[in-house]
């Protein structure tokens, strides 16, 4: 049983982009003629108050509306879609509400029409803020685009993200390091530095660029993590840094297993009950959720979690965090006592990719505080993850957990 039901966040997801970078296997189409932004905002308005019933008296904690590139959207629209959320459930007065924006297109001059929407927190997807780079990875936007759009970001909002990607094709350590040293030299609070994946299904997956290898990879991730150390950044997940007071709330709910709506095409969900955790997936494509939404028929398919593979689920979000996490919050978040991952937990431990922090004493998992992964552990977390995947589960694979902006949990 599950004593009470974590925070609520609440997801949004923008399905369009002005064109599709081939390393990208988000739920992102290419906007050909005019985007259906009202016909989008209403179909979003419906899915929430469908999902309403589910998590009656609870309010929401952040918002974050993600794409594909939410700053295709008009202000109005943004503005329209805020307030009809906030008509419909209680959104908490100091929630963080972020919204993604790309260098570009016109999106600079609408910040200011987002923030008297109530945006408080722009994400910028910079990349890179080398011309050659970004033309290497397709993007539609070169340096001093990407270098305008995060200063008019700062100025409007102060509260900004940058999106990084390093291990571009041909990049050098040095290279990566510039990128990571012109973000801190604007003094944006947080800085998401993502490792480039060639994800299944992508353009870069059937024809690979010539990227560096793991060891040159691991290299850069070296060197950015003490370049933003020396700035004063926390590195407080595995791709995260930030300076204090600035850690993203609503990716924190998600890598410490919180609750989430998430409506929009391809949308992911995951809603807590006493007795079960349900997630739930949206219609993929945008004009067949737009007409599911407009025929009343379901935009929606939920199916429950089984107990075996909540420790999965929870290990996959929560070993991102550099700190690690408080042995209660397992128990919290999945209603199962912390032994029944005990023999792998010993395991990590003796491969030398968990630590434990023993104060307190006690044996199998009793007294053990805080559970974090160690150094080693960072480096090979998907090995160090993939110890708690039942049998059962691995024959079947789980959802992956829906958009937080790492690996393993960024799909909308
Ligand atoms: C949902 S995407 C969208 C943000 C925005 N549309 C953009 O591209 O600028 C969020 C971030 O994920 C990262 N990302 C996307 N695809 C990736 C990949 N294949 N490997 C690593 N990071 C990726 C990029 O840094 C991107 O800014
Ligand atoms: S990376 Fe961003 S801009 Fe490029 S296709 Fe994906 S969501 Fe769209």
């Amino acid at each position: 049983m599950i004593p009470h039901p974590p925070p609520l966040s609440l997801y949004v997801h923008i399905p369009w982009c002005v064109r599709k970078c081939p390393y990208c296997d988000f739920n992102s189409h290419e906007s050909r003629g005019e985007i259906p932004e009202k016909e989008y905002v209403d179909a979003l308005v419906a899915d929430l108050e469908a999902s309403l019933p589910d998590v009656w008296g609870r309010r929401i904690q952040s918002i974050f509306i993600g794409g594909g590139t939410p700053s295709l959207f008009k202000p109005s629209s943004i503005d329209h879609l805020l307030t009809s959320i906030r008509t419909r459930i209680h959104v908490n007065a100091e929630a963080e509400i972020t919204m993604e924006a790309n260098p570009g297109t016109f999106e600079a001059e609408r910040f200011l029409g987002y923030r008297e929407a109530g945006v408080n927190r722009l994400s910028i997807g910079v990349q890179s803020f080398d011309d050659a780079k970004l033309a290497s990875i397709g993007r539609i936007h070169g340096g001093e685009e990407a270098r305008r759009a995060v200063a008019s970001a700062l100025e409007a909002f102060g509260n900004v993200n940058i999106d990084l990607m390093y291990a571009l094709p041909a990049q050098t350590a040095e290279e990566a390091a510039s990128d990571i040293r012109e973000a801190i030299a604007f003094g944006a609070p947080h800085v998401s530095a993502y490792h480039l994946t060639l994800e299944e299904g992508t353009p870069f997956h059937r024809n690979p660029p010539s990227i560096p290898d793991d060891d040159a990879a691991a290299g850069m991730q070296d060197a950015l993590e003490s370049e933003f150390a020396q700035a004063g950044y926390e590195h407080y997940e595995t791709s995260a840094f930030a300076k204090a007071g600035f850690r993203s709330r609503h990716n924190l709910n998600y890598w410490t297993f919180g609750d989430y709506l998430g409506i929009g095409a391809g949308a992911h969900a995951k809603v807590t009950f006493l007795e079960r955790v349900r997630r739930e997936m949206r219609i993929r494509q945008p004009q067949a959720y737009m007409n599911a939404s407009l025929s009343g028929k379901p935009m929606r398919e939920a199916h429950e979690v089984e107990d075996v593979e909540l420790p999965f689920e929870f290990m996959l979000n929560a070993l991102r965090l550099i700190e690690g996490f408080p042995v209660s919050l397992f128990t919290e978040r999945t209603g199962l006592p912390i032994i029944v991952i005990e023999p792998q937990l010993e395991e990590g431990e003796r491969a030398g990719l968990l630590e434990r922090d023993h104060h307190g004493g006690g044996t199998l998992g009793v007294g053990n505080q805080w559970i974090r992964p160690s150094v080693k552990g960072r480096r090979f977390l998907n090995d160090l993850i993939e110890r708690f995947l039942p049998d059962a589960v691995a024959a079947k694979p789980v959802i992956p957990i829906a958009n937080a902006y790492s690996r393993d949990s960024r799909r909308p």
